[in-house]
């Protein structure tokens, strides 16, 4: 397990104006100037990028919430890993289950996933299950997900991969939702490393597990403890810089 923890923030297709994007990040940069344990990821919109590089932190990297696969060309709409990483983003969120049912396959996002490797970027490749059953069916649709996502991926580069557990159930957007427990995390993260051992090998200690769906101030703390990650990627209450600072603070505080 690497030692820094690790609190994303995604914005998904928030805020509305630069002015709110920018007045967020800049909230958020103040906050976490005593930061020092903690690696602090924002993804916004790409549109807000070019303001938000401007303010000045060494505290937060930026990400974005896809990445095409491919450098430069004829794909309208589009923005390719290597743009993104001339531009200085560092991370991308990849395969996010609000993309996956837009109909983005395990196929799609295993090219973009090479593609951003190979572009330098780090890939937060997020998977997870639309339901849970009780023949525990899941376990095998999580692990279909890694599988398909990551083929092809060189062991050289694991240490640049970094799992986001989403349990579609969770996430604070889906209707009629349930909150999902450390336990469940914890479970599906044993799981994940026994998947990705598998298939990296001793390597697979250089990949983070982190959780994302409907993360609060109020069971950050207990996901960060007793869920086997070593991270949370927020959305919802990203938008919100005191909760998103509060906690990152509780992360801090749990870095030893
Ligand atoms: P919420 O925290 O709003 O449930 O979003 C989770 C998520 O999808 C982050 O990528």
């Amino acid at each position: 397990m690497q030692s820094k923890k690790l609190i994303i923030g995604n914005w998904k297709m928030n805020p509305l104006t630069a002015k709110e994007a920018e007045k967020l990040f800049s909230v958020v940069v103040k906050e976490v100037s005593v930061i020092k344990k903690t690696e602090i990821v924002i993804c916004p919109p790409y549109i807000y990028l070019e303001k938000l590089k401007k303010i000045r932190t060494s505290k937060i990297k930026l990400g974005v919430q896809d990445a095409f696969g491919g450098d430069v060309g004829a794909f309208t709409g589009e923005v390719s890993a290597d743009m993104l990483d001339n531009f200085g983003v560092r991370y991308t969120i990849l395969g996010h289950s609000e993309r996956r049912s837009m109909g983005e396959s395990n196929a799609d996002i295993n090219k973009k996933i090479k593609s951003a490797l190979t572009s330098g970027l780090s890939v937060i490749l997020c998977v997870g299950e639309n339901t849970r059953d009780q023949d525990h069916g899941y376990f095998n649709f999580v692990k279909t997900q890694l599988e398909e996502c990551l083929v092809g991926v060189s062991k050289n580069l694991v240490s640049k991969i970094i799992i986001a557990y989403e349990p579609v159930w969770a996430i604070s957007t889906t209707v009629d939702r349930k909150d999902a427990t450390a336990a469940d995390s914890l479970e599906m993260s044993i799981f994940i490393k026994k998947v990705l051992s598998d298939k990296f090998g001793g390597e697979v200690s250089k990949i983070r597990i982190i959780y994302g769906g409907s993360v609060n101030t109020k069971d950050a703390e207990d996901f960060l403890k007793n869920g086997g990650v070593d991270g949370l990627l927020v959305g919802r209450v990203s938008l919100d810089a005191k909760k998103f600072t509060e906690i990152i603070k509780i992360c801090e505080t749990l870095n030893k």
